[in-house]
């Protein structure tokens, strides 16, 4: 038996009088990759956020790195090697990619000396050499995307860890929620390295696929509570699924809607700004599109050219006919719903309840007589957290409050609500669960069946395959090759956009 390097025993967790984790027991020995597995809201983040410090346990919880017991909560876990990348990523958005790492870090320096940019870029630099990153250490958090914003979570754990002989455990939750495929399989591949140098890993994702290709053994939660732990190479996905939900899934993918010969309801025309340039494409009255391709190819950056607010250089967008200017106003009042990846920053009021969110621009039917109708409101919010199977249904819980998945489908439940004449998605499903990305596809097919166009923005080629019936790829910021009806398939997908890197 491999020498445990952490240890949770019997942790359990109380938010107000909600018990969120039960007696949870999970150990991970040197070397070893343990995957953690679970719906939305069965506690993953939670039990993270333990053993990093960020929450205090209820009595009797208890947490071992290297066989010492911890006093809780948990203080400077990196001191103990300990080193995470949480599912927010915490970033400071104003600094740049070494200064994020080094802020939590320490910079490169000697005590008194001040802090060089210059050398603080080469560290920074050399760690993305040396780990195959691409990232320009001077940039600015707030101008990169998702992708590279997981990146520089990962950096900063790699610098927290730092390359001494110490003993050490990373625990990354839902790193790959925002990475393209390419960058998920050489993260994997690190955390084998690592794994094989003796770095305990402690893994969370909602791709089963990973989850049983990297990991040694994988702990299932349910409801908060451990409810197996499997050997990778004798589980199935079926099983592991299974177990997370409590029933089987069944067929996972809603069928597609056919090919739709009526309306064009949205006209994009040789749209340019940034990395898009003379983007034209159309989306029909009750179809699927998909638009994807590999990072960087200005996929990204569609949805808020056309929803966003972001100003476009130039180009022509109708919607029903009628031309918009990318403001957000005027494409909501045209029928045009967004709903942006990043949903914490771009989407929520993080100081409201998922009521407030939900019901924001629809407070003006609640007012009655000067006085706004809380009750109406929240029957409103109430019948929309149902039927989007928001968990827990606690219409003023405030949001922040709610997994990850569940305030993505807050956000769904807002657009939809709003019965879009054009549906923008940006990655819809990311770090959505199983179950909840089942729900969510199928409301995405019902509201092209109900007439709206939708263009789906996504980076996970299986999910635009299952999903679309007609797909663009993107490459330099225009439209490199397009599949429709039986030619659209994950592989055709994949091809095409590895080819779109080689190219020039
Ligand atoms: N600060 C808090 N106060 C009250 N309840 C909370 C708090 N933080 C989390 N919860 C609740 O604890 C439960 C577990 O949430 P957690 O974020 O750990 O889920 P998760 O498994 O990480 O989900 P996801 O896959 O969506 O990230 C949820 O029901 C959530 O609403
Ligand atoms: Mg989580």
């Amino acid at each position: 038996m491999t020498k445990l390097a952490l240890a949770a025993k019997s942790v359990s967790m109380t938010f107000g009088n909600v018990k969120v984790l039960h007696d949870v027991d999970l150990s991970i020995g040197q070397g070893e990759i343990h995957g953690l597995v679970g719906e939305n809201g069965s506690g993953k983040s939670t039990l993270v956020k333990i053993l990093g410090g960020i929450h205090t346990p209820d009595s009797g919880s208890e947490v071992r790195l290297h066989g010492n017991a911890m006093n809780l909560p948990v203080r400077d876990p990196q001191q103990h090697g300990l080193a995470i990348v949480h599912q927010d990523l915490a970033l400071v958005e104003s600094m740049s990619v070494a200064d994020n790492t080094g802020i939590s870090t320490g910079y490169e320096r000697p005590l008194t000396a001040p802090i060089s940019s210059r050398r603080e870029a080469e560290v920074v630099g050399k760690l993305c050499e040396q780990f195959g990153f691409a990232l320009d250490p001077h940039r600015l958090v707030g101008t990169l995307s998702p992708a590279e914003r997981t990146v520089v979570a990962i950096l900063r754990a790699l610098r927290q860890l730092g390359d001494g002989d110490q003993r050490k455990v990373i625990i990354l939750d839902e790193p790959t929620a925002a990475l393209p495929r390419g960058e998920s399989l050489r993260l994997l591949e690190l955390l084998r390295t690592m794994a094989g140098n003796g770095t305990a890993v402690l893994y969370i994702s909602h791709h089963m696929n990973e989850v049983l290709s990297v990991c040694d053994r994988i702990s299932v939660l349910r409801n908060g509570k451990i409810v197996a732990t499997r050997e990778s190479s004798s589980a199935s996905e079926a099983e592991i699924v299974e177990l997370m939900l409590g029933y089987e899934i069944g067929e996972f993918y809603p069928d597609k809607p056919e090919s739709s010969d009526k309306v064009v309801r949205l006209d994009v025309n040789r749209m340019t700004h940034g990395p898009v340039s003379e983007l034209s494409f159309q989306a029909r009255q009750g179809e699927i599109v998909g638009i994807t391709g590999l990072t960087g190819m200005g996929q990204d950056d569609v949805p808020y050219l056309l929803a966003g607010g972001r100003t476009r250089l130039s180009g022509e967008v109708t919607v029903d006919g009628v031309a918009t200017d990318g403001e957000p106003r005027s494409a909501k009042q045209l029928g045009m719903q967004l709903v942006p990846g990043n949903r914490q920053r771009d989407a929520l009021w993080l100081g409201g309840s998922a009521s407030e969110n939900l019901t924001l621009p629809f407070l003006k039917d609640f007012w009655r007589r000067w006085r706004l109708r809380r009750a109406t409101e929240h029957g409103f919010s109430d019948s929309a957290l149902h039927d989007f199977g928001v968990r827990p249904l606690r219409p003023s819980l405030e949001i922040t409050k709610f997994s990850g998945g569940n305030q993505q489908k807050v956000v769904m439940a807002r657009a939809l609500r709003q019965r879009p004449g054009v549906l923008l998605l940006h990655e819809p499903t990311q770090g959505v669960d199983v179950g909840a990305k089942k729900e969510i596809l199928n409301v995405v097919r019902q509201a092209a069946t109900d007439g709206a166009a939708v263009v789906v923005f996504s980076s996970d080629a299986e999910e635009v395959a299952q999903l679309c019936n007609r797909v663009h790829v993107m490459r330099y910021g225009s439209i490199s090759a397009t599949l429709t009806g039986s030619e659209v398939s994950e592989d055709r997908i994949l091809t095409l956009s590895q080819q779109s890197s080689v190219v020039e």
